[in-house]
């Protein structure tokens, strides 16, 4: 039997990124090693995993069967993220079994353990990508061509780990098992360091997505070249961060975020020939992200224009705003004895699931608030009682 942070201790040194934090991607060798991390350690405790179409791995305590309580999260990151996002919720999930046996619990629904692939996209830039395949919101025949920035397709990265690409695509079998889903996650804010509390639920989740603007220009020399005669697409790039901050804070609960930018052929005495330009864009309702998206890409429209350069703008994810289970929530709320509920900005594959079956999220508090990044935490006693609060949820929801 070992605790939340003890199983966390384990893995610790599994894709470390030497510019700080985590690097683990779906379907690279360090989230391969924490796969078979999670196999080991769930099938010690008599679980039974597999992996679905979608390269999900699935660890059932008995039968699989339907109504199943389902609990989980990813053991990818993003890229230089901290180390909590994801495994904090699948290594809480081993020890909330743990806690589950040593009380001698007796199931009356089927249980398991689920691990999503590639959560943050930070490999094929989709986020919640095993759960969208899943539950069919991902246009198969485009998931399969994606590419990471080494030109590998998510089918040829699939492959490499035994999983089937013409396999990929909506599993109405698996999904149609869940009976309810729960997802314990650290905090990515300062909610329960302010209220004091180290557990929480989660009410909703921002709307959010991801939009790719290409800029393209003319390639020439940065010494050579006079200014009147260039197209120089980092130009309507840069206009495009600053209207993102300029949108976001003109409507309120909004954010805009420019975390990736790639200047093709990118020399440093090089007019860049192109200038690709994510954009990550969350509000409270659709209408409102749409409308900070709408203003980002006309001012870099206008920009672009002013510069003899072209944008052509790709939406390469969305989600709309997830409202969590309010009876579950409640219900949940009670076997905690008035666990706060908190907003969060963050996407998760619970909110994905929320759109199919009863949903509800945990949160474990985070003391320096900080996430996808190294400077992540959360202390190792909160972590304990995060397991012990998912075990009681589940022995609540599964137990006889
Ligand atoms: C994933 O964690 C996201 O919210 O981007
Ligand atoms: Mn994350
Ligand atoms: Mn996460
Ligand atoms: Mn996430």
């Amino acid at each position: 039997m070992s605790g939340a942070t003890s199983l966390l201790d384990a893995i610790a040194g599994v894709g470390t990124d030497r510019r700080g934090g985590y690097s683990r991607h779906g379907f690279d060798r360090a989230e391969a090693e924490l796969r078979e991390w999670f196999t080991a350690e769930a099938t010690a405790r008599g679980l039974d995993v597999h992996t679905d179409r979608n390269g999900n791995l699935w660890a059932w305590w008995g039968e699989p069967g339907p109504d199943a309580v389902v609990t989980g999260s990813h053991l990818d990151s993003v890229p230089g993220g901290g180390a909590f996002d994801g495994p904090l919720g699948v290594a809480s999930a081993l020890a909330a079994v743990d806690l589950l046996r040593a009380e001698g619990f007796t199931r009356s629904r089927p249980l398991a353990v689920a691990v999503f692939a590639e959560e943050e996209g930070g490999r094929f830039g989709v986020p919640c990508l095993g759960s969208r395949l899943l539950a069919g919101t991902l246009d198969t025949d485009t998931a399969r061509t994606l590419r990471d920035t080494d030109g590998v397709t998510l089918a040829e990265a699939v492959r490499a780990r035994g999983v089937a690409p013409e396999h990929l695509g909506p599993d109405p079998e698996t999904l149609g098992r869940i009976g309810c889903f729960v997802e314990l996650h650290v905090e990515q804010g300062r909610g329960l360091v302010d209220l004091g509390r180290p557990v929480g639920l989660a009410s909703s989740i921002l709307a959010h997505g991801r939009w790719r603007l290409s800029f393209s220009g003319e390639g020439n020399h940065a010494g050579a070249t006079a200014l009147a005669d260039r197209r120089d697409p980092m130009l309507p790039a840069a206009s495009l961060v600053l209207a993102a901050r300029r949108a976001a804070a003109s409507v309120p609960g909004a954010r805009a975020t420019v975390g990736r930018l790639v200047p093709t052929p990118g020399g440093t005495n090089v007019i860049p020939s192109t200038v690709d330009v994510w954009l990550d864009a969350r509000a409270s309702g659709d209408g409102e992200t749409r409308h900070v998206v709408a203003e980002i890409t006309e001012a870099a429209r206008e920009a672009a224009e002013a510069e003899g350069c072209t944008v052509a703008v790709r939406e390469e994810s969305y989600t709309g705003t997830v409202t969590f289970d309010s009876a579950l929530r409640d219900e949940l709320a009670g076997v905690l004895g008035g666990a706060p509920a908190l907003a969060t900005g963050a996407g998760h594959d619970a909110g994905v699931l929320a759109h199919h079956v009863p949903t509800a999220m945990l949160f474990v508090r985070n003391p320096t608030g900080v996430s996808h990044a190294p400077a992540e935490h959360a202390e190792a006693d909160d972590c304990e009682a995060g397991a012990a609060a998912l075990a009681r949820v589940l022995a609540h929801l599964a137990g006889v």
